[in-house]
């Protein structure tokens, strides 16, 4: 085997608010409208991965949290509902979900001989999280591609945000040896949210856009500043500056998600495209695409 290789990556943040106002089938709950600049922006995005040939997507998702190492789906089919915590009114959804457990189990075991805690899920009524089930669904609402789905392994919260860093780095390098190993074609997500400081009360109509707006210029400040390195190429400055950001815009990267990205894409120099950014009751999500493919061609 080998000649594997990462065909495009993306921050995909994961609000449900995005299924809701799309209205899919398999969601519940109805909506008029809402966020309309990131819902746009995910089907820029879109259009250009439809573009590619691939056969996976690799997402490691906040809100699968584990805290004795980090753990993969590793059956090959999940099926239930999920309602979303904190949001039931909005996700309330139907999934049926395909796991690519070969390609799972091989990141797992590269990732264990490099020394990492590492466990396969094979409880057959295990819940597969909203986040992986939002950010998966509108990269790819089709469901067509099976999955391979990392958990947060909290490690910031366990011990602090320079260890999650390192941990996610490594299981990132971890990730992009086992993809190369595989022979397979992928499309790598890191599925969070920028600053997430959000606010504390829903408006009494939830696609009420008059309501949305960032919860502080500071945290958009912080925000800026993030995307612009990712944007620019900057993405080793951005890994120096994630602890900072993840403690001073109470950042969802402190899922290792972005850090375990941009460590599995070797620090990409060339630029992002940045589809979208806006808030969504509050927090900071940009939509960012890096085409390595575009840098095949290139070459
Ligand atoms: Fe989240």
């Amino acid at each position: 085997m080998g000649g594997g290789k990462i065909v495009a990556a993306a921050l995909a943040p994961h609000p449900p608010h995005l299924v809701y106002a799309e209205n899919p089938q398999q969601n519940e709950p109805v909506s008029e409208c809402g966020w309309e600049n990131l819902r746009w922006a995910y089907e820029r995005m879109r259009a250009n991965l439809d573009k590619l040939d691939y056969d996976v997507i690799v997402i490691l998702s906040p809100h699968w949290q584990t805290y004795v190492g980090t753990h993969f789906l590793g059956l090959e089919k999940f099926k239930s509902l999920s309602v979303d915590p904190v949001f039931p009114n909005l996700f309330r959804y139907h999934y049926d979900i395909d796991v690519d457990v070969e390609l799972a189990r091989l990141i797992h075991d590269e990732a264990a001989a490099d020394g990492l805690a590492v466990k396969m899920m094979e409880n057959p009524d295990f819940r597969v999280d909203y986040g992986t089930i939002t950010s998966c669904h509108l990269t790819r609402p089709q469901w067509d591609k099976p999955i391979v789905c990392i958990s947060s392994n909290r490690a910031r919260q366990y011990y602090s945000v320079e260890v999650m860093q390192e941990m996610t780095a490594q299981l990132g390098r971890a990730t992009a040896r086992a993809i190369e190993k595989s022979g397979k074609r992928a499309v790598v997500l890191a599925s969070n949210s920028l600053s997430h400081r959000h606010f504390v009360s829903e408006s009494e109509v939830p696609e009420d856009m008059s309501k949305e707006h960032i919860t502080s210029h500071h945290l958009y400040l912080w925000d800026m500043k993030m995307i612009e390195l990712l944007r620019s190429g900057r993405t080793r400055e951005a890994h120096d500056m994630m602890p900072e950001f993840t403690e001073q815009a109470a950042s969802e990267t402190d899922s290792g998600s972005l850090t375990w990205l941009l460590a599995a894409l070797d620090y990409p120099e060339y630029e992002a495209i940045v589809h979208g950014y806006g808030t969504i009751i509050g927090t900071g999500n940009a939509i960012i695409e890096w085409p390595c493919y575009a840098q095949e061609d290139s070459e």
